[in-house]
């Protein structure tokens, strides 16, 4: 496939509440460093090569951008190359960011933010480092099957002040979507999906998509690599569906994801401008019921 002029328009649209996206985004975590995230080993990614990696995005359509505070190495925070490569931003740039999980100034995690005047914190931090005056979408991104209702309670009263316009929630289990949807509207949920995925990972997208709800799927290329990043091998039907198509397997796995509905979203991360390109460029790839019959369930 030639990737050079294929841009993330060729993804089609999606709506996150009144804001427009292309389906194909973009997500920032690979950005602070080589190499895995979260490592305490990290090295601190090139500056100017990060910055061309986020402005490159953009000049290709993107216009949903994944980031978190928390996605930071020694010397790099995703937020701030986003406001040192992006601002003043377009009114068509998406930017949403997630809260709950946080890190110390060494990088070590810390209990996740519970109480309203904690996630009030998250909230503004992201403000400041990103530089503006309210978020278009945050995501409570939560771990375990507790109730959400205080938390997500606390940042729908965040929302009604007017510090943030869209709200999503990150990592949950199907109760949370409805229980959510008692306090305040959801536009998106984000969590951990690709080829492979859990059955009750297929229950969430499918609840997302019968209450047009957007299903962002994380580690869609990066699969059980997760931190550490993609595979180096592929087996099976990704690599020969792959081969028929004349892409990458990478390709192949964001593809599969947005055969999944209209309302799956894909914000792969890299720092390489070779696969940004590839991964706009599998916004276009139509995957055939062949492609799709080798792809699953087995994989
Ligand atoms: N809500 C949550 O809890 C949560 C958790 C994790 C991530 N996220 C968000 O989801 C985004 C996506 O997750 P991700 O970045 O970990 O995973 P991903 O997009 O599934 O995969 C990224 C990994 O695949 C490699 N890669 C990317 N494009 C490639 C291509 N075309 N060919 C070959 N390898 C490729 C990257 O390395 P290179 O840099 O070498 O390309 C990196 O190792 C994150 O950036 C973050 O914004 C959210």
């Amino acid at each position: 496939m030639t990737t050079q002029t294929i841009t993330a328009t060729a993804s089609g649209t999606w709506k996150l509440g009144d804001l427009t996206v292309n389906r194909i985004g973009f997500g920032t975590m690979r950005l602070p460093q080589y190499g895995a995230a979260f490592a305490p080993d990290a090295v601190p990614r090139d500056r100017d090569q990060a910055i061309g990696v986020l402005r490159r995005a953009v000049e290709l359509g993107v216009n949903h951008i994944d980031t978190a505070a928390f996605y930071f190495s020694s010397r790099r925070s995703a937020n701030e190359l986003i406001a040192g490569a992006l601002a003043p931003y377009s009114d068509e740039l998406v930017i949403v960011t997630k809260v709950g999980p946080g890190r110390d100034r060494s990088g070590a995690w810390e209990a996740h933010a519970r109480t309203p005047g904690e996630l009030r914190a998250q909230v503004e931090e992201n403000l400041r480092q990103l530089g503006r005056d309210h978020l278009d979408v945050v995501n409570l991104r939560i771990l375990g099957t507790d109730s959400i209702a205080e938390r997500f309670g606390a940042l729908a009263d965040l929302r009604e002040a007017g510090l943030i316009r869209h709200l999503g929630l990150s990592n949950i289990h199907p109760h949370h979507l409805a229980e959510a949807r008692a306090i305040a509207p959801v536009v998106c949920v984000q969590n951990m999906y690709g080829l492979g995925a859990a059955p009750e990972q297929e229950e969430v997208l499918r609840l997302c998509g019968e209450q047009g709800i957007a299903f962002v799927p994380f580690y869609a290329i990066a699969g059980k690599g997760r931190e550490a990043g993609a595979v180096a091998s592929e087996e099976g039907g990704v690599q020969a569906v792959a081969d028929r198509h004349g892409v990458s397997a990478a390709q192949v796995r964001l593809a599969w994801t947005l055969h999944r509905g209209p309302h799956v979203l894909a914000i792969p991360g890299t720092g390489d401008l070779d696969h940004l390109a590839q991964n706009v460029a599998a916004g276009s790839l139509r995957l055939s019921e062949e492609d799709l019959a080798a792809l699953s369930p087995a994989e």
